[in-house]
C-alpha cells in the first residue's frame, strides 16, 4: 500500500497519460485484472478516483465498488458512458476534455465529406485496381454550393461550421434555440431542416435528450439526394432506419465515424457504395489526443490539490 492516492485506471490509455498517473498514483489497472470483481471488493474502498475514457465511461458495477470515490477524469469530451446523476448525487467530481478535440472533429468530418462526395475512397481502389488504364473514374458529385445543416452547433458544430463556410458552402443548423450571434441560419424545426439541407452534419452530443433524434422521418426529409455525417454518437441516429434507406435509395449516402454498437458496424453498410466508414477516430491524431491526456492528467492533478478542474462536467 502506498501513501499516493489510489486510482483505479479502466482502459488503456497513450503512453503520456500512463506515465504521469503512474507517477502520481497508486494505479490498479482495470482491463489487466484477472477477477475484475476482486480487486474491486480489495482496494474498493481506497479508490479515490477513476481515469476512464469517453467509450467505457464507469460501469455501474465499478461504481458501487468504489465508496470514497471522490473524482472521474474522463478522456473525451462527450460523457453520455458516465452516470451524471449518480455522481451528483454522490458528490463526485466529473472532468472531460472538451475544446482540444474541436479542430480534429471538424477536420474529420470535413474529411468524411469529402471523401463521401468525391468518392475518394473508390477513386483510390480504382487506381490501385489498374483500372484507370481502362477508362475514366467518373463523374462525382462537389461541396461547393451545396447546403449543410448542422444538428448542435456547440463547440465543435462552430468549428465545423467555419470549415463549411471556407468550402463555400450554405450553412444552417438546428439546436435547443437559436444563437442570435451566430451568421447561420437556424432552424426550430430538425425535419424541415432535413428537407432543406442537402447535408445533414450531426455534432449534438449524447444526451437521453438527444437519443434518436435523427429518425426515420428526418432520413426521410433529407431524401434521396441528401447525405447524412455523424461524428457525434450513434445513439442519436436511427440506425436501423438509417440502413433501410440507404439501401432502398431513399437517402443518397452517408458518412459515418459512429455507430450504435461500436466496434460493431450493421454488416449491409458494408456492401453500400454510397457510404464511407470511420472507426471513431475524429480526435484520433497524436496532437489532439496529447492534449486530451493531458487534460485528464490536470483534472486529476487539480483535484487532489484542491483546486477548481479545469473542465469539470460537474
Ligand atoms: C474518443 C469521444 O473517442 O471525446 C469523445 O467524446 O468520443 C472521443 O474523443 C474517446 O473518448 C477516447 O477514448
Amino acid at each position: 500500500m502506498s501513501d499516493r492516492p489510489c486510482i483505479i485506471q479502466i482502459a488503456p490509455m497513450i503512453p503520456s497519460v500512463e506515465a504521469a498517473l503512474a507517477a502520481a498514483y497508486e494505479v490498479h489497472r482495470l482491463w489487466e485484472a484477472p477477477d475484475r470483481a476482486a480487486l474491486i471488493a480489495r482496494i474498493g474502498p481506497r479508490v479515490r478516483a477513476v481515469a476512464t475514457d469517453g467509450h467505457r465511461g464507469v460501469p455501474p458495477e465499478v461504481m458501487a465498488g468504489l465508496p470514497a470515490l471522490e473524482i472521474i477524469s474522463s478522456y473525451g469530451v462527450g460523457y453520455d458512458a458516465i452516470d451524471i446523476a449518480a455522481c451528483k448525487a454522490r458528490g463526485i467530481r466529473v472532468g472531460n476534455t472538451p475544446e482540444v478535440l474541436n479542430d480534429a472533429m471538424a477536420e474529420i468530418t470535413l474529411g468524411l465529406m469529402i471523401a463521401l462526395c468525391r468518392r475518394l475512397p473508390q477513386a483510390d481502389a480504382f487506381v490501385r485496381a489498374g483500372r484507370w488504364r481502362d477508362g475514366d473514374f467518373g463523374l462525382t458529385g462537389e461541396l461547393t454550393g451545396a447546403h449543410a445543416g448542422i444538428l448542435g452547433l456547440g463547440r465543435i458544430g462552430k468549428e465545423i461550421a467555419r470549415r463549411l463556410q471556407a468550402m463555400k458552402m450554405k450553412v444552417s443548423y438546428h439546436g435547443r434555440s437559436r444563437q442570435p450571434w451566430e451568421p447561420y441560419n437556424y432552424y426550430a424545426d430538425l425535419e424541415a431542416m432535413a428537407r432543406d439541407v442537402d447535408w445533414l452534419v450531426v455534432s449534438a452530443p449524447g444526451t437521453p435528450e438527444t437519443r434518436g433524434l435523427v429518425s426515420r422521418a428526418v432520413l426521410e426529409a433529407l431524401g434521396p439526394d441528401g447525405a447524412l455525417v455523424n461524428v457525434a454518437r450513434g445513439a442519436l441516429v436511427d440506425e436501423a432506419a438509417l440502413v433501410e434507406l440507404l439501401a432502398a435509395g431513399r437517402l443518397g449516402g452517408a458518412a459515418l465515424d459512429v455507430f450504435a454498437e461500436e466496434p460493431g458496424v450493421p454488416a449491409a453498410l458494408l456492401e453500400m457504395g454510397n457510404v464511407v466508414l470511420s472507426p471513431h477516430q475524429g480526435s484520433a491524431t497524436r496532437k489532439t489526443r496529447a492534449a486530451m491526456g493531458d487534460l485528464v492528467v490536470r483534472n486529476l492533478a487539480a483535484h487532489f490539490a484542491g483546486d477548481p478542474l479545469p473542465a469539470p462536467v460537474v
